[in-house]
């Protein structure tokens, strides 16, 4: 890798751990209004403090953010449908690079729909198109997997489409945990991180990370189980003790309730 690829690669890891938390607050760009972000500024701060990067959009990041922030930032780069659409996330590249260097993005992120009749080949062209424009500036891309309905999200369909998303240039896959997990983690040639899905019980989000990291995941890209639980600084915390720390999901979760009671 070049410097300034390198450089961008290694800010979104903590350095101690060799791990990382994205903090995702970018699901309004196809969902609209979403349950904790309506105050964006609140939902960030002080939660970032927590977390090793901020994944979100240009519109949240301008008027959300205070740029004094200390923190790599994972810039949204695709849209094109919302959640009303049935052709859920065939997305094209909506934000150009040169808006990303403007953002100090240090890695960028685009939706690829492996396996969809109608928006595969588009979003794999997409996909390739933002690997080679953001290469050029030194700039890692964040294949983003597996988001949308009527998908058989098992380990079979997930590491072929991290395995596809890496070979196609990404130098990070997200995708979702599942059954066999180490079977996507060892096919894959970049680092993987999981996306938190829905809402669950806090003891069922420590859970599905913990077993992530045993299985192979370079960390979490956690938004809902964050922004969404009853105390959304004590749960960053929760799960920071599992990527960073090596704690047993017991552990974490007491230290939720202690934060949160305390
Ligand atoms: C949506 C995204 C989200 O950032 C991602 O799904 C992570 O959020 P959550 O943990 O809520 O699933 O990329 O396209």
């Amino acid at each position: 890798m070049d410097w300034g690829m390198q450089n961008r690669f290694n800010s979104v890891f903590n350095p101690e751990s060799g791990k990382t938390i994205f903090y995702a607050v970018d699901h309004g760009y196809f969902m609209g209004p979403t349950t904790g972000l309506g105050d964006m500024h609140k939902a960030i701060h002080p939660i970032i403090d927590y977390a090793d990067a901020l994944m979100l959009t240009r519109g949240a990041l301008r008027a959300s953010v205070d740029p004094a922030l200390r923190k790599p930032v994972v810039l949204r780069v695709s849209s094109g449908t919302s959640i009303l659409n049935q052709d859920l996330l065939h997305e094209g590249i909506s934000v150009g690079i040169e808006e990303a260097v403007r953002l100090n993005a240090a890695m960028v992120a685009f939706s690829v729909m492996i396996g969809t009749e109608s928006s595969e080949r588009d979003t794999v062209l997409g996909l390739s198109k933002v690997i080679d424009e953001a290469e050029r500036y030194g700039i890692p891309t964040l294949a983003v997997t597996a988001v949308g309905r009527g998908l058989n999200r098992d380990a079979r369909y997930l590491s072929l489409a991290t395995r596809m998303s890496a070979e196609l240039g990404a130098r990070m896959v997200k995708t979702y945990y599942c059954d066999d997990f180490e079977r996507v983690t060892s096919s894959s040639l970049v680092p993987v991180v999981i996306a938190g899905g829905k809402k669950i019980p806090e003891n069922d989000a420590l859970t599905m990370a913990w077993r992530a990291i045993q299985e192979g995941a370079a960390g979490v890209d956690m938004g809902r189980n964050i922004f969404q639980s009853e105390n959304p600084v004590a749960m960053m915390q929760a799960v920071g003790a599992i990527v960073h720390k090596g704690a047993t999901v017991d552990e974490a979760y007491e230290l939720y309730l202690e934060l949160k009671n305390g």
